[in-house]
C-alpha cells in the first residue's frame, strides 16, 4: 500500500516543529543565562605587549594582587604563565564589586573561579577583565581551563574571598593572602 502524501506532510510538519522547539528551548537557555546569571562573553578589547609585560606598565611584579584604589575600585592583577599563577592567591571582598585583570607572557591559557560567573581566555597581546560579585566567602579554586602544555593540570590558584568587615587594605591600598 502506497504512502498517501497527507501522511508524509504530517510526517514532515511534526519533524519541522521538533527541530524549532530545540531551537527554541536553546535560546531561551541562552537569553536566561546571560540575563539571570550575568553568563556572557567578556566585551572589552585592550592590548599589551607580551614580552614587555614584566618590564613596565601595571603588570610588573611590584603591581600583582589586590589593590584599592583611592576611589574604592578593588582591582586584581594577576600573570598567567606556563605553568603557574603570579600571584598564586588573591584576597578578595565579598559583596562588593571586583575587577580581575589578566595578562600572558607566553600562551593562550584560560581561568575560571569554581562556583562563580567568572570565566575568561587570558591571551598573549591581550588583558582579559572581568568584573563581579562574590557572595560566597572561603577559598575558591582558579583553575586554568585551557590546555596550555606538559604543566597544565597543575595550573591553579586561590581566590580568598572574606567578608567586607576582614578586607583591610594596607597604607598602599594592597592586600596579600600571606598578610593575614
Ligand atoms: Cu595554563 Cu592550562
Amino acid at each position: 500500500m502506497p504512502i498517501s502524501e497527507e501522511i508524509i506532510v504530517r510526517s514532515e510538519l511534526r519533524w519541522a516543529a521538533i527541530s524549532v522547539g530545540v531551537v527554541s528551548v536553546i535560546m531561551i537557555a541562552l537569553i536566561y543565562a546571560g540575563l539571570v546569571h550575568h553568563i556572557n562573553p567578556p566585551s572589552n578589547i585592550e592590548r599589551i605587549d607580551p614580552k614587555t609585560l614584566h618590564l613596565g606598565g601595571e603588570f610588573t611584579e611590584a603591581n600583582l594582587g589586590t589593590r584599592v584604589s583611592g576611589d574604592g575600585q578593588v582591582t586584581s592583577r594577576i600573570v598567567a604563565t606556563q605553568f603557574t599563577f603570579q600571584p598564586r592567591c588573591v584576597v578578595l571582598p565579598a559583596n562588593r564589586r571586583v575587577t580581575l585583570r589578566f595578562a600572558t607572557p607566553d600562551v593562550i591559557h584560560g581561568i575560571l573561579v569554581s562556583g562563580t560567573n567568572v570565566n575568561t581566555m587570558i591571551v598573549p597581546g591581550y588583558v582579559s577583565q572581568v568584573h563581579t560579585v562574590f557572595t560566597r566567602t572561603g577559598d575558591l579554586l582558579m583553575p586554568c581551563h585551557e590546555y596550555c602544555g606538559l604543566g597544565h593540570s597543575e595550573m591553579s590558584a586561590t581566590v580568598r574571598v572574606v567578608p567586607p568587615d576582614e578586607f583591610k587594605p594596607d597604607a598602599e591600598g594592597r592586600v596579600a593572602c600571606d598578610a593575614r
